[in-house]
């Protein structure tokens, strides 16, 4: 890494469309670093919670939301957060519902994912190394993290929404290429195969999380009904940014009332055990 280093900033928050700062946090500064993988999506920003521990976020797609889904430097985002000591991560995206229970507004912490980019992205950081890794992705979130999670929000939610925004939990997000959204037949077939959500960017960042063996858990916010909703029109980007401010204000309400809480519960390795030490039997490669 060709900058400066901040050390025990063990938690770290990626924002994803709309979700380009988090409030109510002291300001202490922001790095550049370079990795093996070039720059992250954003300068990263370190603030600090009223207890003075600090905390780091980075804009997935960049703070003027220049990087499309597929070109996000996830390996950078990662590697560059894993150098300054995160051990777990909260990452918020915005998502289209693929079914009439989830709303758009509602917010979703998914425990499954479908892959749909494979092949596209750079989702190892094995890959053009003379290393294999196979590591084990069953549970692709982890499931102590969430957990915490759950609860947290379903309370921030009911205080700051009344009970107009719901909290679905153990649903599963289909991670589609994009930049162009799904079709009507696609659509249904993620319906078909058991798909909840549908979003552009959980993938490989949660692979390459699981690889930096950084805990993950995902905070997703509906925006749309996607294109399955039949007699009515498919998702376009004006029905998605309608949804998108309302949604990352939310977002940041919840990120600032649960903060200080996941940082203890890192400290205590309350949210860190099921992925911490996982990649330790993962190489096959022989010295
Ligand atoms: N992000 C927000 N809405 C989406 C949709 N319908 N499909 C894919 N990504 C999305």
């Amino acid at each position: 890494m060709a900058e400066e280093q901040t050390s025990n900033v063990i938690l770290g928050i990626i924002g994803g469309s709309g979700l380009y700062h988090l409030d109510q946090l002291t300001f202490v500064k922001e790095v550049n670093p370079t990795t093996p993988w070039g720059a992250p999506s954003s300068p990263i920003t370190i603030s600090s919670l009223p207890t003075g521990e600090q905390i780091a976020f980075i804009a997935r797609h960049g703070t003027h939301h220049t990087h499309q889904p597929t070109t996000v430097p996830f390996a950078a985002n990662i590697a560059a957060l894993k150098h300054l000591g995160v051990k777990a991560i909260l990452a918020f995206s915005a998502v289209g519902s693929l079914r009439e229970e989830i709303r758009p507004g509602d917010f979703i912490i998914p425990n499954q994912i479908i892959d749909r980019t494979k092949g596209v992205r750079q989702a190892s950081f094995f890959d053009g190394t003379s290393m294999v890794a196979h590591a084990t992705f069953g549970d692709p979130f982890s499931k102590v993290f969430s957990a915490f999670l759950a609860p947290r929000v379903k309370e921030v939610l009911k205080e700051a929404t009344g009970d107009t925004v719901q909290l679905h939990t153990d649903k599963t997000v289909v991670c589609m290429e994009g930049p162009l959204f799904s079709t009507r037949a696609e659509s249904h077939m993620y319906r078909a195969w058991g798909g909840d959500i549908i979003n552009m960017s959980v993938l490989p960042e949660a692979k390459l999380a699981r690889e930096a063996e950084i805990s993950y858990a995902l905070i997703a916010t509906a925006t749309d009904y996607d294109a399955w909703r039949e007699g009515e029109e498919p998702v376009t980007v004006a029905e998605v940014i309608k949804t998108l401010h309302t949604n990352a204000e939310t977002s940041r309400k919840v990120a600032s009332a649960v903060i200080s809480a996941l940082h203890a519960a890192v400290l205590s390795k309350e949210i860190t055990s099921d992925v911490e030490g996982g990649m330790k039997y993962s190489i096959v490669t022989q010295p």
